[in-house]
């Protein structure tokens, strides 16, 4: 098979890497990119804003799976426009992306199927939603409702900064993004990432995982797309997974199919685990990153053999089997993130690092004259697997401390609830 991998990530590296170590592929191409994902593709500089001229490209190269990593040209409807020129594509329709795209359309999903969710309400103008926010007091969470690069959303302690966030989003600090407000209960409890590969009737529960957002040690400082994570998430029992699945995808997959929206692609549910049991964050309709770096590196199964089956709906057909291992990545960012990070210092030392055992997967590196150079806010993903979440831990710090990169940083205590938890056990 020939596979056209979208997206230029961690997330997208370590797909590449999956894919290509299925006995089934034949040509892997990757748009845009990366300098890692060139090891294991050969890159295209495709617009991928014009989905006419990836059709083109795909017609060319005789594609026979387009792989989406981003969600945004999911929402952006590039799987409606490929399938229209008879392309196969693993990753929802614009209608279905809308789990993503909207936080509203969501709720609302929620609120129909009596899928487990924080209370709320939904605004398209400040006044009544700052009547609201003083009506319902804090804590509370304000929302833009559309896509805002994981930065839409405010977890107000004080109403000050509740009704400033409302302000802000009504004033375009997020664009059309925040033209419509969610504002939301705010609920306690511990947070996991569950996902589930669908074929727009069955949803196959695919690993969970544990993220850390924010930016410094011990979960303090500004929220960022994701310090690292571990796979699978202990706290996630299996008890957990079922009722996630019988509460909340499977209605989900109900709802989409009755209102013509089949759910094909992944389904991420970010979860808070609340005393009254497992509710719904926030859909995301494609992996996390980093949490498909640890996904990846546990999977047993032929990645190339799974999308087929959700690109075909054929996923009652295949099973996931996972590594008796846990995984963890850290996160290496460049100094200055999630702010404005350094870009063009020289990294050294990869080769160092993935000698010792540990998969470095490249998120916003360049090559520049022959050396690869921090692009991003997020540059490296340092990933190692071990039989316990410390095991993995202890080897993916060994590996980062083998990099030559003074202009980068990253936490040192990824993964910490669940190697407290083995600890205890
Ligand atoms: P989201 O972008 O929706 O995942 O939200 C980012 C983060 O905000 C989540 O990972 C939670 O830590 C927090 N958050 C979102 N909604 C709520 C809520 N209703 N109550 C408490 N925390 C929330
Ligand atoms: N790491 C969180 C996300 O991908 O949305």
């Amino acid at each position: 098979m020939n596979v056209l991998l979208i997206g230029s990530g961690g997330r997208e590296h370590a797909l590449a890497w999956k894919l290509a170590a299925s006995p089934m592929l034949t040509k892997l191409y990757a748009a845009p990119g990366n300098p890692g994902i060139a090891q294991e593709a050969e890159l295209v500089a495709l617009d991928l804003a014009n989905h006419a001229a990836v059709a083109a490209f795909c017609k060319d190269k005789a594609i026979d799976l387009v792989v989406v990593g981003p969600e945004g040209p999911l929402v952006a409807g590039i799987g409606d426009d490929l399938r229209a020129q008879g392309i196969r594509v693993f990753g929802p329709s614009k209608a279905a992306a809308q789990l993503e795209g909207s936080k509203g359309f969501t709720k609302d999903l929620c609120t129909r199927y009596g899928i487990p969710t924080a209370a709320y309400g939904r605004f398209d103008n400040a006044a009544d939603a700052r009547a609201y926010v003083e009506k319902m007091g804090a804590p509370i969470v304000i929302k833009a409702d559309g896509l805002a690069a994981g930065k839409g959303v405010t977890v107000a302690m004080t109403l000050d900064e509740a009704l400033g966030a409302v302000d802000g989003c009504f004033e375009g600090a997020f664009g059309g993004a925040g033209a419509s407000v969610v504002i939301e209960e705010f609920m306690t409890g511990e947070e996991a990432s569950f996902f589930c590969l669908c074929d727009g009737k069955t949803a196959l529960p695919f690993g969970t995982a544990q993220d850390h957002k924010r930016v410094g040690d011990g979960d303090v400082g500004p929220n960022t797309g994701g310090m690292g994570a571990y796979s699978p998430a202990p706290v996630m029992t299996p008890e957990l997974i079922e009722q996630t699945m019988r509460e909340i995808v499977e209605p989900t997959m109900r709802g989409m199919a009755e209102m013509g929206a089949p759910f094909a692609g992944v389904l991420f549910a970010g979860l808070m685990l609340t005393d009254k049991g497992p509710k719904l964050i926030e859909y995301n309709t494609r992996f996390g990153d980093p949490e498909c770096q640890v996904l990846m590196m546990r999977l047993k199964e032929d990645l190339l053999v799974l999308l087929n089956a959700a690109a075909d709906g054929q996923l009652t057909h295949v099973s996931a089997r996972w590594r008796n291992e846990a995984a963890l990545t850290v996160v290496m960012a460049a100094k200055g993130y999630p702010g404005t990070p350094e870009k063009g210092s020289v990294i050294s030392g990869l080769d160092k690092a993935e000698a010792s055992g540990a998969q470095v997967f490249h998120a916003g590196t360049a090559m520049h004259e022959g050396k690869i150079v921090a692009s991003g806010g997020r540059v490296l993903n340092v990933t190692a697997t071990g039989l316990s979440v410390g095991e993995a831990q202890k080897k993916a710090y060994a590996a980062v401390d083998l990099l030559d990169w003074p202009e980068g940083f990253c936490r040192r205590d990824i993964g910490w609830r669940a190697v407290e938890r083995e600890q205890q056990a």
